[in-house]
Order: structure tokens, then sequence, then C-alpha cells
């Protein structure tokens, strides 16, 4: 296990499921992250958390906050509770680090923006792929005209749900279906690598029993003028593979969304291909660490947010999934 510097910036976790041990994993590698508490609605669910990772401390989500010793607070619990729980840390003066999706709705996620710009305080959205090597990889390309201007993007993310996240996926309660758990991926991923935000949206969604939507199609125009294609599932295996085309080539990149390569095709402007190479870069087997570090390195240089994911953008695309949703005339039981 590595060493924790004296300086290391002390975690807390409210929320102790499924991903929140993907990061307590990940803080173990990163020298200048200590995992200081873990807080859970269930004391013994927290105490086993805390002692699995190594953990000080083992709290209820009020002492989590009320810790003088706790500096950023990451919430890894469902989508309902994000705005909750990411405001009370940023009541108590934490920084936080918000699992995905941000909040529920945009309006929740302005209030979260103006809380910690208020309190000058360090708040991000987890969105964990943008941070990893391969995908700054595929931006750089794209940014180096490696395909000339980029015109569509066709993307297909869907599988059957694991089991263990289906009652996440499925309960409307719990803020599920396939648009803020899932879409939100390639929604980002297209947002992120064009640099800018849809500024025309269609869509469509199939509803499952539950009432939440389980496949959705979304279609966008951005300011540049390239078009998009997403089609996202929880209940359809679907290749997972994004395809972005250009003026003078076309991206494959298979294994949507963290894959670690990806093939470019160029031609001169005809439809003979003159060249392919295929790229490769990988990531680390955890691949939050490079959120992590981003966070770290945001808090030490005294960032209130990441340039990677900007909150203004966070609020844009929760925007976006607002508009479908109303489109669709989805709202959630809490709304
Ligand atoms: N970055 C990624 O790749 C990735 C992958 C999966 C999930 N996520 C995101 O991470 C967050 C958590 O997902 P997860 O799969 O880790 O969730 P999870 O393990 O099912 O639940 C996380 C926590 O939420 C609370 N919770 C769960 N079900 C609840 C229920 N029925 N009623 C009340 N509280 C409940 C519990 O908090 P307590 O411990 O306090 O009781 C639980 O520990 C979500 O925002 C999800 O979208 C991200």
């Amino acid at each position: 296990m590595k060493m924790a510097n004296t300086k290391a910036l002390k975690w807390g976790i409210i929320g102790a499921g499924i991903i929140a041990q993907k990061i307590a994993e990940a803080l173990q590698l990163d020298a200048n992250s200590q995992l200081w508490a873990v807080a859970s609605k269930t004391p013994a669910k927290a105490k086993k958390f805390a002692e699995r990772n190594g953990a000080e401390h083992a709290y209820s989500y009020q002492e989590i906050v009320d810790s003088r010793e706790v500096d950023i607070i990451y919430v890894a619990t469902t989508h309902n509770f994000h705005f909750e729980n990411a405001k009370l840390a940023l009541q108590h003066g934490k920084h936080v680090l918000l699992e995905k999706p941000f909040t529920v709705n945009a309006r929740q996620a302005r209030e979260l923006v103006r809380l910690a710009r208020e309190k000058n305080l360090f708040l991000m959205e987890a969105i964990w792929v943008r941070f990893l090597p391969s995908i700054k990889l595929l931006k750089k390309k794209i940014q180096n005209n490696a395909i000339g201007d980029v015109k569509v993007f066709n993307i297909s993310f869907g599988g059957f749900v694991e089991t263990r996240f289906a009652e996440r996926l499925k309960d409307p309660f719990l803020a599920g279906g396939v648009t803020l758990d899932m879409g939100i991926y390639p929604i980002s991923f297209v947002c992120y690598l064009l640099g800018e935000l849809p500024m025309e949206i269609k869509s469509m969604t199939r509803f499952s029993d539950l009432g939440v939507d389980e496949i959705s199609n979304y279609m966008f125009r951005f300011p540049s003028g390239c078009l998009t294609n997403i089609c996202t599932s929880y209940n359809l295996k679907m290749r997972n593979e994004a395809m972005i085309y250009g003026t003078r080539g076309f991206i494959e990149f298979p294994q949507f969304q963290a894959g670690e390569r990806f093939a470019i095709s160029t031609h001169e402007g005809t439809n003979k291909i003159s060249d392919t190479v295929e790229v490769v870069e990988k990531n680390h087997s955890n691949g939050f660490i490079y959120q992590v570090e981003e966070v770290v390195r945001c808090i030490q240089e005294g960032k209130l947010e990441s340039a990677i994911i900007p909150l203004e953008e966070t609020i844009g695309i929760m925007e976006v999934m607002d508009k479908m949703r109303d489109e669709w005339g989805f709202r959630y039981p809490f709304e």
C-alpha cells in the first residue's frame, strides 16, 4: 500500500456502495490522497467499508460533514440523493466530487454551482472517462485535424444491465432510467470532443414497465454544424462503439466508453481510403486514478473547478437531458 504524504487531501465518501469501492481503491494509489472516512445510512455497512479500505472513521452523513479533518466529500449515492448529499457537504465547507449524473435536473445543478461559488469550494462532476489518457489522446487527434472538420458522430452504448446495478437503473424513485445513468456518457463524450454544447435537440424513448426510459435515441446539431446520433439502452446488447466522421476521414472507437485503441482512416475528400492507422493508448487498470489526480491538482492549485469538465458544461448537459425528458413528458416521482 502507498504511503500518503503529510499534506495528502483527506477524502470522505458518502454512500458505501459499488462505485465508492472503486474510488476507495483509486485513492490508495494516489500519494496525495488519503481515504479518511466513509459514511453510510447503515452504520454496519460504513464500518465494514472503512475496515476493508483502511479508512480512519465510519460515520453517519452528518458526522462526516461535521468532521474538521475531511477536506473533500465524494458523493456516491443513487441519483435521487446527489443534490441533498452534495448540498449538505458544501454547506459544511467541504469540496465535493459528485458522481454522475451531477443532479437529477438542471435546476438542482445550478443551485449546487451557486452554493459552491458562494462558499469558494471546489465542485466537479465525476465523469471519470474524460481523464483517461486514451480519451485525451482521441481529443488531441481530433483537434489536430486528423479527420478534418468533424461532421457526424454515431454512437451506440448499451447492454443488459448487470444484476448489481439493476435496482438503481430501473427504479424511478432512485432516478433511474438509461439517460441519466448511461446516456450521459455519450452525450458528455461528444460535448467534450467537440468542445461545445448542442443547439438543437431531438429525441425519442421507450419506457420500461416501471416507467423509466429504457431505450433512448438522441439527435443533436452543434453550433459547428456537427450532427450526432446516439442510441443507448440498459436492456439491449449493443456494439458499444463510436464512429466519428470528418471531411478528411473517420475514426472507429470500439469499446465505448473507456477503450484504449481506435483506428483513424483518412481520405482526400473522395470515397477512396488512403490510410488507416491504429492508435493504442493504455489506461491504468483502475481508470478512476486520473480523475482523483485531477481533483487533487485543482484543489492544491486553489482552483474551484476543473477546466476538463467545467461546471457550466455540466449544467448545459443537465439542460439537454431536461429538454429530452420534457419531450417525453418524463418526470421523476419526487420532481
Ligand atoms: N463512474 C462509473 O463508472 C459509475 C459506475 C456505476 C455507478 N456510477 C454512479 O455512482 C453512483 C452510485 O452507483 P452505485 O452503483 O455505486 O450504487 P449502489 O451501490 O447501488 O448504491 C450507492 C449508495 O446509494 C444508497 N442507496 C442505494 N440504493 C438505495 C435505496 N434503495 N434506498 C436508499 N439508498 C440507497 C446507499 O447509500 P448508503 O450506503 O448511505 O446507504 C448505497 O451505498 C450513481 O450516481 C451511479 O450513476 C458511476
